[in-house]
């Protein structure tokens, strides 16, 4: 059902063809009422452990490449990579800030729970195998069809490439998928019973959860969020997600609301923007500044809650770098290492979207490992490589904002209207 206020921002798109919007029905109006009608607040977790993170962003680009190109050759960014991060659980659990979890069920009666990633760059659900979690990688959950009751079978098989070179292969299943109090019916979603044994030993989530729109959904699966609009599980098609990444609060990862969004989480009204490229939550920035100096005009970004860091085309890294004061030297593992006591003198980053500048200051953008500092800017390709070719040409056209930016903003994610809507934390 959509409310009126969401066929209100409808007509103003069509009719007016607003490129940006702010909305502000608040503190006790309508935005409040609405979006709290049926909606569910899930927590996030996070781990405490700052040991293994650094080699971890190798994956995540070579995971990145492949969302972005996924018809292009797909070798690992450098060299040899580590594959994934470590995980964390249930209220958005945080894994040292590089990922966030979830817990959820599959099957009824709700025996079986698992860590899923919350991914908003893919739109498909799937979990390993209870057997091959069993034989291979007994530190992760998996699902059992013969433990559910509402499992049906379909056995068309599943294949999905996550931070490796080689496919998660496996089929797919169909039964009831339970996230918070919101229990899928007939929700179908891969089994994965062969993977990179190096991935799934690494990583802490059981599967992943993806948040993005149907038409990215592989094998044209209806995708979990559709499947709680048809069911009537939430009413409004709109998610949001409440990233906390403070260190010494380390329970919290903050809040993921399916079809609900918090005032009280944000400050201000939040700043609506179409999508540019409906499937991935993708829009055209206005412009990306550091300091004075322009990094960007009309630039593309897309959100993506599976990448750790904000990554950059290679010409705007390397102002960033310079003005933060990196050399090249200082890149580990696809990462720059920066001078902790330099962080607090650096200048903000501003992204102006829908004609509204929004602030990353350097407590935003640098994080800190137990006292070893990393930029939260990267690249895709390796920008000390003088040759340019199509594909860095291509790579070198889309900014990603990832939990850095998540972390420094409330952001509301319509996939009816197709909008994506901002604004600073509270
Ligand atoms: C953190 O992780 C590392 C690598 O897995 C492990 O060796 C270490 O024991 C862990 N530390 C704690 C406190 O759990
Ligand atoms: C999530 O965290 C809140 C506050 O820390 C806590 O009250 C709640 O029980 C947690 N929810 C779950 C499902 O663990
Ligand atoms: C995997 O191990 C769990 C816990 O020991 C057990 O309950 C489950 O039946 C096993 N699954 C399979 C498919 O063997
Ligand atoms: C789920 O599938 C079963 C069997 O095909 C069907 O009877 C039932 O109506 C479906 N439920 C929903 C909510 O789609
Ligand atoms: C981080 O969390 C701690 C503990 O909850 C709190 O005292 C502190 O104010 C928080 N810091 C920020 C910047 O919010
Ligand atoms: C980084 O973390 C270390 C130890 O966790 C702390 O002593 C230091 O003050 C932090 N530095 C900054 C710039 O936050």
């Amino acid at each position: 059902m959509q409310s009126s206020k969401q066929l209100g921002l409808a007509m103003t798109l069509t009719l007016t063809l607003t490129f940006a919007l702010i909305l502000c029905l608040s503190p006790s109006g309508v935005e409040s009422r609405i979006r709290w009608r049926k909606s569910v607040q899930l927590s996030l977790h996070r781990e405490t452990n700052h040991t293994k993170v650094l080699g971890s962003f190798r994956s995540q680009k070579w995971r990145l490449k492949n969302i972005l190109f996924p018809t292009k050759d797909t070798e690992a960014v450098g060299g040899s990579f580590a594959v994934t991060k470590p995980v964390s659980r249930d209220n958005l659990t945080n894994s040292h800030n590089t990922e966030y979890y979830i817990k959820a069920y599959f099957g009824q009666p709700k025996t079986q729970q698992v860590t899923l990633l919350v991914d908003t760059a893919s739109a498909n659900l799937w979990v390993y195998s209870s057997d091959f979690a069993n034989k291979s990688c007994a530190k992760h959950n998996g699902y059992d069809e013969s433990k559910s009751q509402t499992h049906q079978q379909n056995g068309a098989s599943f294949a999905i490439q996550y931070a490796s070179q080689s496919d998660l292969n496996g089929f797919l299943s169909t039964d009831t998928f339970t996230v918070g109090d919101l229990a899928v019916k007939n929700q179908t979603f891969g089994v994965i019973n062969s993977a990179p044994l190096s991935l799934c030993k690494r990583s802490n989530f059981d599967g992943i959860l993806g948040l993005g729109l149907s038409q990215i959904a592989l094998d044209g699966v209806t995708t979990p969020l559709d499947n709680m609009i048809a069911q009537g599980l939430i009413d409004d098609p709109i998610y949001s997600m409440y990233v906390n990444r403070n260190d010494s609060d380390a329970s919290n990862g903050g809040v993921l609301l399916l079809g609900g969004s918090d005032p009280t989480l944000y400050r201000g009204c939040l700043t609506y923007v179409p999508l540019s490229k409906v499937g991935f939550w993708q829009i055209t920035v206005g412009g990306i500044k550091i300091g004075s100096k322009t990094l960007c005009h009309n630039c593309q970004a897309m959100f993506d809650a599976g990448t750790s860091l904000i990554i950059v085309p290679c010409p705007a890294l390397k102002v960033i770098n310079n003005k933060l004061g990196i050399k090249e030297s200082s890149k580990r593992d696809g990462v720059y290492i920066i001078d902790c006591s330099k962080a607090s003198s650096l200048p903000n980053v501003v992204v102006n979207i829908g004609w509204k500048d929004f602030t990353l200051t350097p407590s935003d953008y640098v994080l800190n490992y137990s006292g070893t500092c990393v930029s939260g800017f990267a690249s895709l390709s390796d920008c000390s490589a003088e040759t340019s070719s199509d594909r860095s040409d291509e790579l070198n056209n889309i900014w990603v904002f990832g939990d850095v930016f998540f972390g420094a903003f409330f952001l509301l994610f319509d996939f009816g209207l197709k909008l994506i809507g901002i604004a600073p934390k509270v």
